[in-house]
């Protein structure tokens, strides 16, 4: 009997609901069509609607919801009615933190009928991002006093921990050794931040003894932004902080061509709760309900997802299958393209009906 995977679907807001219902409709026909897994995707309605009824972005029970997964697939959150620290918190950040999905992936690739902008031998870029997803700047520690008032002060403290920048340093490197080029740049800013960083570069050093077989170096952030876009052949894989990674994942997914075909994996690495695939990008307001939302960085985000829960190979079909739409001129607007989401569906759904 083929190994079925119970998904926690949920879509959001914005353009979240478009993309998300659009991976379902390619996922399920994948795996029908291949026939050696199941798949149930099941609704959970968190978002802004949830919210404005319920006062709250999750169930009071999200956590233990969510741990009857094997998985969850996350479309975005923000409204324009919502201030976006509390819709970010409300949702997202407080799923990542509580369930540890301290990793977060990021693969950073020029796709066929994308653009990359810059000059490379090979035309495009392959990259690795490896961000800390539980700690840093974004741990919300920190607070505001003499609110309104000229003297208003507040502070946003970054927390680093041995532990957590260590097992994100070790995945890190194990993510490098497992790629062809063997290769990792740790990102810090170890100048200035003479603290937090400093502990990063040290740990660094230590973990790299334990990988011979990968070579790393480390550079500072200012100067990657730089080397990004002039130096892009040397970057393979790179891992850095929360908002250093945050920052430089949406540079490098402009590099390699667009946000819209970026996926993000928040893993747990020890497998003791449920990782969440989600699109980098956010709620796209501009285009909401305009049917043209890109699509196929959820897809990629679901191919990820197929690949983390064991089914390799309908992750691989997968995502030939997407490369094939993209390359045949099947794209939405922000590619150029004219095509809807829907069509982008329907013929990835052709390609996905070749594979039998
Ligand atoms: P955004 O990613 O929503 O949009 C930036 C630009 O990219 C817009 O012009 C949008 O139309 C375009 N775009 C994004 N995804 C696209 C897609 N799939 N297909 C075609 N075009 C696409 O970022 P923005 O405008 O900064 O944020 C809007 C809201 O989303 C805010 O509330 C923000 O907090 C939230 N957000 C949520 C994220 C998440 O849920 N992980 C991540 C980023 C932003
Ligand atoms: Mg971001």
């Amino acid at each position: 009997m083929s190994t079925s995977y119970q998904i926690a679907s949920i879509p959001g807001d914005g353009i979240g609901p478009e993309v998300v219902s659009a991976t379902i409709q390619v996922v399920e026909k994948l795996a029908k069509t291949l026939g050696t897994f199941q798949i149930n995707f099941t609704h959970i309605p968190w978002g802004t609607n949830y919210y404005k009824e319920h006062g709250r972005y999750l169930s009071e029970d999200a956590l233990t919801t969510l741990r009857k997964y094997d998985a969850g697939l996350f479309g975005a959150v923000g409204d324009p009615d919502v201030p976006d620290h509390i819709s970010l918190w409300g949702l997202l950040l407080a799923i990542r933190g509580p369930l540890q999905l301290y990793a977060n992936v990021r693969p950073v690739r020029t796709f066929p009928g994308t653009k990359c902008p810059l000059n490379t031998a090979t035309g495009g870029i392959d990259w690795m991002l490896v961000r800390e997803n539980s700690e840093g700047e974004y741990s919300g520690q920190g607070g505001r006093s003499h609110v309104g008032q000229p003297w208003e002060a507040a502070t946003e403290v970054a927390i680093f921990t041995r532990v957590g920048i260590e097992r994100i340093i070790r995945f890190a490197f194990e993510t490098a050794q497992s790629r062809p080029r063997k290769h990792l740049t740790v990102v810090t800013k170890s100048n200035s931040m003479r603290n937090g960083m400093v502990l990063w570069d040290e740990i660094a050093a230590s973990v790299a003894k334990d990988f011979p077989d990968v070579t790393w170096d480390k550079m500072l952030v200012d100067a990657m932004t730089v080397r990004m876009v002039w130096k892009p052949e040397s970057i393979d894989t790179i891992v850095g902080t929360n908002l250093h990674m945050d920052i430089l994942s949406d540079l490098a997914a402009a590099l390699a061509g667009s946000i819209g075909i970026a996926p993000s994996s928040n893993l747990d690495p020890t497998r003791k709760n449920p990782s969440l695939f989600e699109p980098v990008h956010g709620s796209a307001f501009d285009i909401i309900g305009k049917g043209i939302a890109n699509p196929v960085g959820t897809f990629w985000s679901a191919a990820e997802m197929l690949t983390w829960l064991g089914e390799k190979d309908a992750s691989a079909k997968l995502m030939q299958c997407i490369e094939n739409v993209c390359a045949a001129g099947i794209l939405t607007p922000d590619l150029g393209g004219s095509s809807s989401t829907q069509g982008v569906v329907d013929a990835v759904c052709s390609e996905i009906e070749k594979l039998k």
